[in-house]
């Protein structure tokens, strides 16, 4: 079953062609990074602008790459919630009206879910019932995947997400947004024992993750030295903040995966592409977990992981009638249309 998939959820129009869940045919991601880079973070109004005017020529690049015609597309699919409402409107009108007049079935995915998904396309052996750390940058989850569209959410943020916590830490430096990916690059060649962090925990919730504590931390670091003339190692600034988040992710995970007796973990989202995070995990789980993580070009947002998660939400039966809608905030557990 060839799947037409599209993703405009925040700043990256995508659209793939994917086959029974797990060949990719094609994968075309449109970024606009460099815009929203000018004004330090996602402006939405320009997100939905940009949407719509690199729609039309990504799918078509989708397909083109695919070597497929519409004709030969079995269903479209298409990012519906969570996101920036007016980024996911783009995505979610765009694949009603080719739903339409094409009659094929529209397959409405979360957002986070085919984040997960993408791990079916880089191991092909993998199936739920597994642990799975979502972490983002609009979410931080531990979620059991109990089946290929039942979750469970275990463990969330209580303030900022993952990728929202590297990208203003990184902010405070000076490093251009998304400063999670460049963060990442500096903290490499940095010592992570230089500054001492807060170890951060959520009393009486052991797998939740609270990360404003650490990054105010770090902000309060940089300004001190700023303002007292003194300087500082950004490398070691980054390379200490970035130990921080990535044992408070790993402890919280773990920890979960031991009182829950998983032995299969995943790892999804733009931070699973976070090198420290990467061979944390690699090292913590050998011998003892089979660990998953996607290819790192799968981290980020892209159709590809939206066509693998829509196999199996049709497989399941879920299917839209053309007034799905787009939803900005929606629990992973949970359909909504
Ligand atoms: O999943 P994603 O592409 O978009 C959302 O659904 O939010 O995640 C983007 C987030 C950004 O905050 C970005 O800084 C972060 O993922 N990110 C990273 C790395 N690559 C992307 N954070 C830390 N280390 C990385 N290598
Ligand atoms: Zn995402």
């Amino acid at each position: 079953m060839k799947i037409l998939a599209i993703e405009s959820s925040c700043d990256e129009t995508a659209a793939a062609v994917v086959e029974d869940g797990r060949h990719v045919l094609s994968n075309i991601v449109a970024s606009q990074v460099e815009e929203h880079k000018l004004y330090g973070g996602v402006v939405p109004e320009i997100a939905s602008r940009r949407h719509a005017e690199a729609i039309v020529g990504v799918v078509d690049e989708a397909l083109n790459a695919a070597e497929c015609t519409l004709n030969e597309i079995d269903a479209i699919a298409v990012t519906y919630a969570p996101g920036l409402i007016g980024a996911l409107l783009v995505g979610v009108n765009f694949a009603k009206g080719l739903a339409l007049a094409t009659g094929k079935p529209l397959i409405p995915v979360h957002h986070l879910r085919s984040h997960i998904a993408s791990n079916y396309i880089s191991h092909q052996e993998l199936k739920p019932p597994f642990l799975c750390l979502v972490v983002s940058g609009g979410h931080s989850h531990i979620a059991q995947v109990r089946d290929y569209t039942d979750m469970k959410v275990i463990g969330r943020t209580r303030d900022d997400a993952a990728g929202e916590a590297f990208d203003k830490a990184a902010r405070a430096m000076g490093i251009p947004y998304p400063g999670g990916v460049e963060l990442d690059k500096i903290a490499e060649t940095g010592d992570d024992k230089a500054y001492p962090m807060p170890r951060p925990r959520v009393d009486g919730s052991p797998y939740d993750f609270s990360f404003s504590g650490l990054k105010t931390a770090v902000i309060n670091l940089i300004h001190n030295k700023q303002q007292k003339g003194e300087d500082f190692s950004v490398p070691d600034v980054c390379a200490s903040y970035r130990r921080a988040v990535v044992n408070f992710l790993c402890d919280n995970f773990l920890k979960a995966a031991e009182d829950l007796g998983y032995r299969t973990l995943v790892i999804a989202g733009g931070v699973s592409a976070n090198s420290l995070l990467r061979r944390e995990l690699t090292e913590r789980c050998r011998g003892k977990y089979d660990l998953y993580m996607p290819e790192k070009y799968l981290c980020g947002d892209n159709g590809a992981m939206v066509g693998a998660q829509a196999y199996y939400e049709y497989l399941a039966g879920h299917i839209a009638k053309s007034d799905l809608n787009a939803v900005a905030t929606l629990p992973i557990s949970e359909n909504c249309f």
